[in-house]
């Protein structure tokens, strides 16, 4: 198993250039199921969670040529309608298959994704949502079977708001006869982008990026081309690595407008902002002042932000509440940023970090992709060697990181 090793210490400067969305990426894959007709999808992350769903979607049926971050997917048939365990268990997204199996082949197994890292993930408002379409759904030795006759329009609900829910049932609906409407939505950029891309492949959708999106069925879905949107998470994260150094960082390629919760928050700690259409620059190195933080979903500050701004308030001075209200289990990291020195506590959903404190380097252990993320960067202002074990988590959904944060002048190292 790799592992990273960083030698703590330096200002970031200079400039990194942001991938596709992983999160935006994996539905738009799944998307190839709703169509014979072939999807090219391009600025793909170079990361491994889009080799999770190339292979789950091999699996099922499709074609799938990855270069780089370009992809064609020709989905003419179905060899198998399972997504199994084995797949699933690997990558929590690959439940997306779900809604489009049932949409287009009227049957779906798929493996339930079982526990998490982060929290309890279930998915019963996915199955609650197909079901509401005609589904009959079943689950059996730890599968959803799921069948129907044909998807029904209908109108649903969704009690928590759901980003890969939102976007499951937007896909079955698009196939589906008749309208369904979906209340409660993500409003996530990831979600209105698989809504762009659904529309160029001639689906009816009304008001993604809204609680309330419309989609009236079609009968067939036809050939598209489509570039995913930059990852704001990765975005986010090179912004608060530049603050964490007192660094002076440009980001390239991003989407500065779906990153408004991050940019405000990091204001507030007193680092300089410059936005630009598609960059965004980072000026540290001024006092940094601890501030409250709060998840919830977009356009609110992300879940998937809340372990690198962790790292950057064990800087910062003062008293700092973090509120975790997206996932239960989501504070897996503070142990280990505990053991470099850091003063956190944690109670239930909240983490109280006080700040700032000099962390020193010492073997850690990721939890989870983002917390992978957030020990990076307190490792990158530790002081002395930090080695991060675990960083296939890192793998999934970050693009060549150590080589990103090398050349902004970071000491990261990969053991094989
Ligand atoms: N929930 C339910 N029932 C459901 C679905 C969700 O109770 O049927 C609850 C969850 O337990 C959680 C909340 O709703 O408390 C929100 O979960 P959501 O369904 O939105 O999460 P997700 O769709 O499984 C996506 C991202 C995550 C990101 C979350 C929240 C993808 C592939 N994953 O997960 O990304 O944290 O939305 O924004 O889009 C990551 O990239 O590191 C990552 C974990």
């Amino acid at each position: 198993m790799d592992r990273l090793r960083i030698r703590g210490g330096g200002r970031l400067a200079g400039v990194v250039r942001v991938g596709g969305a992983k999160n935006a990426a994996l539905p738009a894959m799944a998307a190839s199921i709703l169509t014979a007709a072939p999807l090219r999808l391009r600025n793909l992350p170079e990361v491994a969670d889009v080799h999770t769903m190339q292979h789950l979607l091999e699996h099922i049926g499709a074609s799938c040529t990855l270069n780089g971050s370009a992809c064609e997917i020709a989905f003419e048939d179905c060899r198998s309608t399972e997504a199994p365990y084995e797949m699933v268990k690997k990558m929590r997204a690959s439940v997306l298959v779900l809604g489009p199996l049932l949409a287009r082949f009227r049957r779906a197994r798929v493996s339930l994704p079982g526990g998490c890292a982060i929290g309890d993930r279930p998915i019963n408002l996915h199955l609650e949502g197909l079901a509401r379409m005609g589904a009959q759904i079943e689950i059996e030795h730890g599968y959803v079977n799921a069948c129907c006759d044909a998807l029904r329009g209908a109108s649903i609900f969704f009690e928590t708001v759901t980003v890969t829910g939102t976007e499951n049932l937007l896909m079955a609906a698009a196939l589906a006869e008749g309208r369904t409407e979906l209340h409660n939505c993500a409003r996530e950029p990831e979600v209105v982008d698989l809504a762009v891309l659904l529309r160029k492949m001639g689906a009816d959708i009304d008001g993604e990026g809204t609680e309330t999106i419309v989609v009236r069925g079609v009968r067939e879905l036809k050939a598209a081309e489509h570039d995913v949107i930059p990852d704001r998470i990765e975005a986010g994260t090179y912004i608060a690595a530049a603050a964490i150094t007192g660094g002076d960082v440009t980001i390239e390629r991003c989407r500065p407008d779906h990153l408004d919760a991050v940019t405000a928050l990091l204001e507030a700690t007193g680092a300089g902002i410059e936005r630009g259409q598609t960059s965004i620059r980072v000026k540290g190195g001024g006092p940094l002042l601890s501030h409250d933080i709060h998840t919830a979903p977009y356009p609110h500050f992300p879940t998937d932000m809340q372990a690198q701004f962790m790292a950057l308030m064990t800087q910062a001075t003062g008293l700092s509440i973090i509120t975790e209200e997206i996932f239960n289990n989501r504070f897996m990291h503070v142990q280990e940023f505990c053991r470099m020195g850091a003063d956190i506590h944690v109670a239930e959903r909240r983490a109280v970090v006080r700040g700032p404190t000099k962390l020193s380097g010492a073997s850690v252990m990721a939890t989870d992709l983002r917390a992978s993320a957030g020990l990076i960067l307190a490792a990158i202002v530790a002081d002395g060697e930090t080695t991060i074990d675990r960083v296939y988590h890192l793998d999934r959904g970050y693009e060549h990181m150590e080589q990103k944060l090398s050349a902004l002048g970071a000491h990261i190292e990969r053991i094989k």
